[in-house]
């Protein structure tokens, strides 16, 4: 069915602004009195650290965004075609660049798919939903500004389903929480719906560390813009200039992680509500989990939440995998 060009994309809240206040205050609260202190990483993710993470796939250094297009660009007809599904709802859509090429093949095989974007950032799913409008006038927009851990059972159905959870999203859970995320989309799963997860896979350690560590600074820039969040969202004392963005390769949770570490003695204050944190020059915030998978691994995941592994894709140089998967 074509709609035409006067479809309007629609975009809601899941809840209302002043819960996100109240949950970033949790989390800061919670994460800075934590061994070791920690924020979690959906909170980078303002208008500014969206537009970062738009940079950072642009990095020569950061390959996965390009293996995963690369994947998309050779296998998104025959994804289209398994899947043959009525909507794409994806988790974590982000700028949805990478999935113009799963919504062109999704109607070529079937015309006029809907498209229900989740995501955390309110410019991201505004800025997507518009884009995507004006430039698939037969695609109907329902966008979420939401949180995938709680609000995915939220969205309403529209037919038979395709979930995507694109970009290695998914590395950046607390292992703990990723099989309760995977259960959660499995019971969002109808029995002929299908599953479609990207995942960045363990590679030579100096390539992902310099993909977390680009010269140009912009992932330093993006690590430190939580704290830019945390003092703006919340009126917190903090210099974020006070902190220097230090990756480093986990190897044995095979995980990248993003620290801040304080380059000289400093505080992280909330003055309004009698908080205050020092971290001695040396110490450090946990800002981000970034785990890379192997193939046994994450297909026991997903067998485990209930899902069957049916296609595994990888890129040409074996970095990244795009997994379909059916309920069991
Ligand atoms: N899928 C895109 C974007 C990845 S960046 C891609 O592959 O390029 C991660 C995205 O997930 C960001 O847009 C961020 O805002 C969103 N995000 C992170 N944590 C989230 C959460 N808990 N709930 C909803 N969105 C989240
Ligand atoms: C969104 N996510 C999968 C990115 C990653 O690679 O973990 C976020 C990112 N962090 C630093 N660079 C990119």
């Amino acid at each position: 069915m074509s709609r035409g060009a006067a479809s309007q994309p629609q975009v809601q809240r899941v809840s209302p602004p002043a819960d996100r206040r109240a949950q970033l205050l949790d989390d800061v609260v919670r994460g800075l009195a934590d061994t070791p202190p920690q924020l979690p990483s959906k909170w980078f993710y303002d208008g500014r650290g969206s537009a970062l993470f738009e940079q950072i796939t642009q990095l020569p250094e950061y390959y996965p965004t390009r293996a995963e297009t690369a994947i998309l660009q050779a296998h998104a007809d025959a994804l289209a075609a398994a899947a043959d599904a009525d909507e794409l709802v994806e988790l974590g859509s982000g700028s949805s660049t990478k999935t113009r090429l799963l919504l062109a093949a999704m109607h070529r095989h079937r015309p006029g798919p809907t498209y229900v974007p989740l995501d955390v950032s309110e410019t991201a799913v505004d800025g997507a939903a518009e884009a995507l409008q004006a430039d698939y006038p037969w695609l109907e927009v329902r966008g979420y500004v939401g949180d995938f851990e709680a609000d995915l059972a939220a969205l309403p159905r529209r037919g038979r389903r395709l979930l995507a959870f694109l970009g290695s999203t998914i590395g950046n859970l607390d292992p703990d929480q990723r099989p309760t995320l995977l259960a959660a989309m499995r019971a969002a799963c109808d029995p002929d719906d299908r599953l479609l997860l990207g995942a960045d896979l363990v590679k030579d350690t100096d390539r992902l560390l310099a993909a977390y560590d680009d010269p140009a600074g912009v992932t330093a820039a993006f690590n430190r813009n939580v704290l830019e969040v945390v003092r703006r969202e919340l009126d917190a004392e903090v210099d974020p200039d006070d902190f220097a963005h230090a990756p480093c390769w986990n190897a044995e949770q095979d995980r990248i992680e993003m620290w801040l570490v304080a380059r000289r003695d400093t505080v992280i204050a909330l003055p309004a509500d009698g908080q205050r944190w020092t971290f001695a020059a040396g110490e450090g915030l946990r800002t981000e989990l970034s785990s890379k998978f192997r193939r046994d691994g994450l297909s026991a995941e997903l067998t485990a939440a209930g899902f069957e592994v049916q296609r595994w894709l990888t890129d040409a140089d074996g970095d990244f995998a795009l997994v379909l998967a059916a309920p069991r």
